[in-house]
């Protein structure tokens, strides 16, 4: 299975933690149709951790049968119905981050069960590693569990960035793997994953992307964890983010209850264009002399990324809590538009419609705390 595109859908865990069970799942499969977000590529429905029995029966994982009575085949067969694809969770060591059966050591077995449920994307955590096998290998021995199973499994790692995933990751057959701990629906956390990709989106490509986490954009609960919750400008921010990097992008709020302005977001197609955008070219930051260093970690940051028609997506970020003046930041010329080029950038924001030609190779304006700016920008001529 290729995966040319980073993948989108909607994950149970961010909002519903353990409290998963079939009328959830199908009533997120309609409103993932209803709402239009089908439409705009959300397409895999995951099923996270906690739907499984405690114990094997007959060595095959089985369905906790007070939240799925009618089993996983007839979830997904309902999934499928509406046009979805479906997704589970399993884990590479001795048990599940939620202390539920594992597939360690039953990868094949648990692979064959997959397929023939019908699931269609596997998120695979990292918890209760056996000291014995090196975590390139667990991952090695679900990668060809899938790739033998006779069905396309999207295979998603979830290794939190640990023990050096980017160096290995892509020997494994994953499609997508996660660089951070989990997120939490606060500003803190989202900061913090959103200041530490620049190690990471050197190894993110095609078929094997570097996924920033399920989004938080949306959510109102999350299951009692009571965290603060983000403003819409930070939830703005977030989608723009893992856009201009090209992330998966995974819905974690409950889709049953979107408001106007988790929509405006999460269905801005022309955001969404950017995270999609067919080349996969690397984004690359615009400030700081050793741009390009592991360790680059920055509040005020800006990122450009060369897109299939030519154009550029330029995203300016500002995770600190004073104004950030970018002012002349944005140089043309380190977009390989020098001045003898005779060529400029028209740039449109993406959230507000806003259209501004750069002139005198620069660009620049001010962006207030915990917000962005995102432009698609033509190059044209001065
Ligand atoms: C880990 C993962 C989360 C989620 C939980 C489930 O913490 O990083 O995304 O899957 O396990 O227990």
């Amino acid at each position: 299975m290729v995966v040319n595109v980073p993948p989108m859908g909607w994950n149970s865990w961010n909002t519903f933690n353990k409290n998963i069970n079939e009328q959830l799942i199908r009533d997120t499969a309609d409103k993932m149709v209803s709402e239009g977000l089908l439409d705009c590529g959300y397409e895999y429905l995951v099923i996270d951790d906690c739907w499984a029995r405690r114990s094997r029966v007959d060595g095959k994982l089985v369905a906790d049968p007070e939240k799925f009575p009618n089993g996983i085949k007839a979830v997904a067969d309902y999934v499928h119905s509406k046009g979805l694809k479906f997704g589970i969770y399993s884990c590479a060591g001795m048990l599940t981050c939620a202390g539920y059966p594992s597939s360690y050591d039953h990868e094949f077995v648990d692979a064959a069960t997959f397929a023939e449920w019908g699931v269609d994307f596997l998120k695979y955590d990292y918890c209760y590693k056996p000291q014995t096998v090196s975590g390139d290998v667990l991952y090695k021995r679900m990668g060809a569990a899938l790739a033998n199973c006779g069905r396309d499994i999207l295979f998603s790692a979830c290794t939190w960035g640990t023990d050096e995933t980017k160096k290995w990751i892509k020997t494994t057959g994953a499609h997508m793997w996660r660089y951070s701990g989990d997120i939490e629906n606060c500003w803190n956390s989202l900061k913090d994953i959103s200041m530490r990709p620049n190690s990471s989106i050197k190894y993110s490509a095609p078929n094997c992307f570097c996924d920033l986490d399920m989004m938080t954009v949306g959510m109102k609960s999350d299951n009692g964890k009571n965290m603060t919750g983000c403003t819409e400008d930070e939830f703005r921010l977030e989608f723009s983010l893992w856009a201009m990097l090209g992330a998966p992008l995974m819905m974690g709020c409950d889709v049953r209850n979107l408001d106007d302005s988790a929509r405006s977001i999460l269905m801005n197609r022309d955001v969404i264009a950017i995270d999609r955008d067919p080349a996969c070219n690397q984004a690359f930051p615009l400030i700081g002399k050793n741009r390009y260093e592991d360790d680059y970690k920055r509040e005020k940051v800006v990122y450009a990324r060369l897109l299939e028609n030519g154009d550029y997506a330029i995203g300016i970020f500002n995770l600190s809590d004073e104004d950030f003046f970018s002012f002349g930041l944005v140089q043309l010329d380190t977009l390989g538009l020098n001045e003898g080029s005779g060529k400029t950038l028209l740039m449109r924001e993406l959230w507000t419609g806003e259209t501004v030609k750069a002139e005198n190779g620069v660009y620049g304006s001010n962006v207030p705390p915990h917000s962005c700016k995102l432009f698609r920008c033509k190059v044209v001529d001065i």
